[in-house]
This record gives C-alpha cells, structure tokens and sequence, in this order.
C-alpha cells in the first residue's frame, strides 16, 4: 500500500502561487448571482470567475504563468487539438473544511497522472510544482466560489491540449495548460441510489495495454459515448466496459473505477494497464486494506460476475471516482444476463467506505495517510 508523499510545504506553495501573475476580470459575477450559482449547481454547468493558464512552445518551454479572466478560447480553425485530438485533462475537488479552510485530495497523484497522460499523448510535462501552484492560485482567486453545503466542493479541471496551428500528424509544438473550476453540489440529489449498469460487450472504451486506456485523453470519453447513449436509451444509468483484446475481462466504467465484495471478506477489482489510475480507487483500496479486508487486483471474467451474482459470492458492486466518490451498482445487464445486486440496495461496505473517505476530505476525520493538501 503507497500512501501519497509530496514534496510541496505550505511555504514553499507560496512561492509556487507568487509565480501566477493574478489579472483579475473586469466583470466580477455580483455577490447575488454567484449566491444563485452556489444554490443547486449542476455538475460542470457553472464556473467561476477566472481560469489559470500557462503556455510553453518548444522553443521556450512553460511561460506566462498567469490567472485571467474565465471566457471563450478563440481557436484558429486549423489548431491542431480540432484535428488530431492532442488533449488531455484531470479532475479534483477542493473541499471547504468547518474552520473556513480549503483543501484538495491527493493533488500530487493527479499530477503525476497528468505526466503519464501528457507522456503517452506526446505532450509537454508539467511540474507538480506547476500543477499544485495553478490550483491554489485559482482557488485562492476565487475562493468565494468554493460552496460549504453538505457533499458541495469546487471541481477543479486541468486540462493541456496542442494549440498550435498546422495540418499534419505530428506533436504540436505549441501548447496550452488550463485550470477551470466549476462549484458542484452532491452527485445524488435525495441521497445516495444505486446505479443500474449495462455491460458493452459491442463498444471499447480505448484499446489493450499500450493504448490510451490508462491516459486520461478526451478520446476515450469519445469513444464511450455512443455505448453509453444506447444504454441510456435502455434504462440504464451507466456502461461498463470490458477488455479491448478479448472482451471477456471487466474493466471499468465511462468515468469511474469498479469494485466487487465477495462473500468471503475480499474486495476485488481489475488490475491496471488498460484502465485508468484511479485515485479514488487507490485509496478505497488502502481504506478496505485498513479495515483488515484483503484486497485483490487481477483480471476478472464478466463470466464469474455473472455466475456470483447468481450464487451470491459477488455481494456488493460499486463504482468510484472524483465525482461521485463510491457509488453502489444496483443491477448489473448485459446481452444475456441481467441481475439484481445485493437486491438492488447499496451495500453495507460500500456505504462505510463512502463515508469514511468523504470524512477525510471534509475534513471531519483524521487524514492518516497525509493524503489531504491545503491550498488556501
Ligand atoms: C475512465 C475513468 N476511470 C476512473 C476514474 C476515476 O478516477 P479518479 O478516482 O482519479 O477520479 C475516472 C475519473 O477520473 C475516469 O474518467
């Protein structure tokens, strides 16, 4: 088990967040708009005032740290992201604790996860230094926009894509780095329900290892939106998608990491390669490993799911990620199953693991594992 060590001080962040030349816009949201914004946002449908942004050419490498007043891109028809899709991006929280302090979860595993993305869609590196600097400078910019409701946080997206302006398939030599933040209020309004899931066993997300299944590149969720609109058209909430060699193997959802609970105490999911890193997923497999619970990653036949649903040695499912935190799977549904899990109700350790991780990020459990930083 790894917990997260970072090397950035509350000190030395200062000097990361002075690197960030602040020009603030010239027509601040009024305090009862942005009051109606913070009401009942709606996931990624509102954003605050600002954005971060640094540019780095070959030549120059990263420059022009700077916040700047949140608005439209212009983009020459010819940039290159339009056409060859070079473009990655992340995704955290920062959470409001009660003391009026405001903090984000693990920021130094989603920069290194933005290199590894950056890296396999040959695109620049940025620093963690960078990475972590640029959020608290947004934050602390916009610091009212963070909301304090129950389950409410300012969701944070980095995201890089190739801005310079050419036809050809090569790596840009120009590109972009931006962080814009949009305040959301609890994923499940009326508390937490189980999903319904539908297995594609037609559609893959991103290819075998080797391809850009573990790289967080706007690709993949491109490649999963039709399987998901044909599952919504079917009544369910959300896909699953299994190996692109070999179709046999579950691997994750269009945006969220899985886990299965056996009746024999052990908590399963499906190894890495092909899947994206999750951050959430690492920590649940740390809380569960806490617990006394063993943990297991392999590859796991959607022909065993299937068979331990019916026997009942699969007792819970559950889906993870930044945005929903741990979510439980109420029924699972292919082309030649379908069954309900642990009779369509959230699962005992699903809920606990829920729980305890949103304690820790809201800062009303004990962080053990250093995995909370504070950035203003
Ligand atoms: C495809 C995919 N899998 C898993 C996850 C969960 O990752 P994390 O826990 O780091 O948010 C995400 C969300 O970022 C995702 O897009």
């Amino acid at each position: 088990m790894t917990t997260s060590t970072d090397p950035i001080l509350p000190t030395r962040l200062e000097d990361l967040v002075a690197l960030f030349d602040v020009r603030p816009t010239d027509a601040p949201t009024s305090d009862a708009e942005r009051a109606e914004a913070l009401r009942a946002p709606k996931f990624g449908t509102k954003f605050t005032d600002h954005m971060a942004r640094v540019s780095w050419t070959s030549a120059d490498g990263w420059k022009d740290r700077r916040i700047e007043k949140y608005g439209p891109l212009q983009l020459d028809p010819a940039t290159a992201v339009l056409h060859y899709a070079q473009e990655i991006f992340e995704g955290l929280k920062a959470y409001k604790h009660a003391d009026g302090s405001i903090w984000t979860f693990r920021p130094d595993q989603n920069a290194a996860r933005f290199a590894r993305s950056a890296h396999r869609l040959a695109l620049p590196a940025l620093s963690v230094d960078d990475f972590i600097g640029s959020l608290a400078a947004l934050v602390r910019t916009d610091i009212d926009w963070v909301p304090d409701g129950e389950d409410s946080s300012l969701y944070l997206r980095p995201f890089m894509y190739a801005s310079e302006v050419f036809l050809g398939v090569r790596p840009a030599a120009e590109v972009e780095y931006l962080v814009i933040a949009s305040p959301v209020g609890p994923y499940f309004s009326g508390g937490v329900q189980p999903v319904s899931i539908y297995v594609s066993e037609e559609y893959h997300r991103a290819g075998p290892p080797g391809g850009t299944g573990d790289a967080k590149f706007g690709g993949n969720y491109a490649a999963s939106l039709l399987p998901q609109l044909q599952a919504q058209k079917q009544g369910f909430d959300q896909v699953c998608f299994l190996d692109a060699a070999t179709s046999s193997y579950l691997e994750e959802l269009g945006g969220m990491n899985v886990f299965l609970v056996m009746d024999d105490g052990t908590l399963h999911t499906p190894e890495l390669g092909s899947i994206l890193e999750g951050i959430t997923r690492a920590s649940v497999l740390q809380l569960a490993h806490d617990r006394g619970y063993e943990v297991v990653e392999r590859r796991i036949p959607l022909a065993d799911v299937v068979s331990g649903l019916e026997t009942g040695k699969v007792k819970e499912f559950f889906a993870c990620g930044t945005a929903a935190v741990v979510t439980p799977v109420g029924r699972l549904a292919g082309t030649t199953f379908d069954h309900e899990v642990n009779g369509g109700k959230a699962g005992e350790l699903t809920m606990a693991i829920r729980q305890e991780l949103t304690d820790i990020q809201y800062g009303r459990a004990e962080d053990r594992h250093g995995w909370m930083r504070r950035l203003a």
